[in-house]
């Protein structure tokens, strides 16, 4: 069975304890008092922002993260929105649920949305580009930032799988208008289901702020604050202190964690290369050194050698998945909320690279021996198909 990589620990049980006996979940503690929710927030903030000042929302999933930032944007019926068509059908639900139109873009052999073809498929009618860093891949931010500034289109990243990674130097989400993060239950680390939503623009976090909690204008707490914001649209999206008071311990783990992936996948990448002919490509967006090291994508030439290594991966108990088995991942299985007909002759491109593609899960626990066995088995299984 998968192990799921964030830690509970001692810490983090005695505190939620705590929480649970004091029956204060309440996040709006009264004016000038710092809840649970608050400073989750402005750690969240600080621990993406170094180079950018953030301010930061904790709310109730990232699918909420990316619908909030669409409409404090306005973004709306009529619209279109580039996506990749390699994403977790959230990204397009979200786009769907504003009225507007996802535009799907094919990946290329990064593992990341062609930025190529983004150019071409902007319109008049374009708002914003989501790019999406999955599987903790980093997207091209240098073109994407040209292209936006170019066309004069907003930027929200979709960091749900790439909480703490970074390209260049510099954290993803940080990079566009809006970062939307999620906490679900399969990712780096958790609040069982949650999400954040950051931005460094004041104005659009005070938005967003109220659309994720209208109510919030009324109360005592928030009421200064919020109390010249409004918005069209409005969502109810506020979280307890128990997710705040859970985030701020898992996110004291996250480096942790994030050094340990990224040396294991890493050391993965360089008994590799020493080992095998470089007719394997090893997508790793366009930041190896900021990947978050949760997954190894090795593309083969054939899909047929996919096969058989997938087989042979999974007959020796390794978490392993071809690409084309994410059924929620791909543009072609989310034909029902597209709001026009879906044409797979524009997405073979992406289609030839996931069918050639296995996708291999990196568990932070592994020990020295574990790493041993996986190495020397796909070196041995990609020996034997002539790599
Ligand atoms: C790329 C991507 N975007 C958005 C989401 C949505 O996050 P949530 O499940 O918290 O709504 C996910 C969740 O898995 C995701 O992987």
């Amino acid at each position: 069975m998968f192990k799921f990589m964030y830690n509970i620990n001692d810490t983090t049980i005695d505190k939620i304890s705590q929480l649970l006996s004091s029956k204060q979940f309440f996040r709006y503690k009264g004016p000038e008092k710092f809840s649970e929710c608050d400073l989750f927030e402005q750690q969240f903030s600080e621990f993406i922002g170094p180079k950018k000042q953030q301010f930061s929302i904790i709310l109730n999933s990232g699918t909420n993260a990316l619908i909030n930032a669409l409409k404090s944007l306005g973004i709306s019926h009529g619209d279109e929105v580039l996506i990749p068509v390699n994403t977790f059908v959230a990204t397009a639900l979200a786009v769907v649920e504003v009225g507007a139109i996802p535009i799907l873009v094919n990946i290329d052999q990064s593992f990341t949305i062609n930025t190529t073809e983004l150019e071409q498929k902007i319109t008049a009618q374009t708002k914003a580009i989501i790019p999406v860093h999955l599987d903790g891949l980093a997207c091209d931010m240098d073109k994407i930032c040209e292209i936006a500034q170019i066309h004069n289109l907003h930027i929200i990243e979709d960091v749900a799988q790439a909480i703490g990674g970074e390209f260049k130097g510099q954290k993803l989400g940080t990079f566009g208008i809006f970062g939307c993060y999620s906490l679900n239950v399969d990712k780096i680390i958790s609040t069982g289901e949650g999400g954040i939503l950051t931005t460094n623009d004041y104005e659009l976090y005070k938005k967003a702020f109220y659309i994720h909690d209208p109510a919030a204008k009324y109360g005592p707490t928030k009421k200064e604050m919020l109390k010249d914001t409004t918005a069209n649209s409005r969502g109810f999206m506020r979280v307890s202190e128990i997710q705040g008071l859970l985030g701020q311990q898992q996110l004291q783990e996250r480096p942790k964690i994030l050094k340990q992936l990224r040396s294991n996948k890493l050391e993965l990448i360089n008994e590799l290369r020493t080992n095998i002919s470089n007719k394997l490509s090893i997508p790793c967006g366009h930041d190896i050194k900021g990947d978050c090291g949760t997954t190894l994508h090795l593309t083969l030439n054939k899909t047929e050698e996919m096969i058989e290594l997938s087989k042979s991966l999974f007959k020796a108990g390794f978490t392993t998945m071809p690409m084309p088995t994410r059924l929620a991942h791909y543009g072609w299985q989310w034909k029902d909320i597209l709001p026009y007909k879906f044409k797979l002759p524009l997405f073979l491109e992406t289609l030839d690279l996931s069918a050639r593609t296995i996708r291999i899960s990196i568990e932070y626990h592994w020990t020295k021996e574990d790493k041993i066995k996986i190495t020397s088995h796909l070196v041995d299984a990609l020996k034997k198909l002539g790599y």
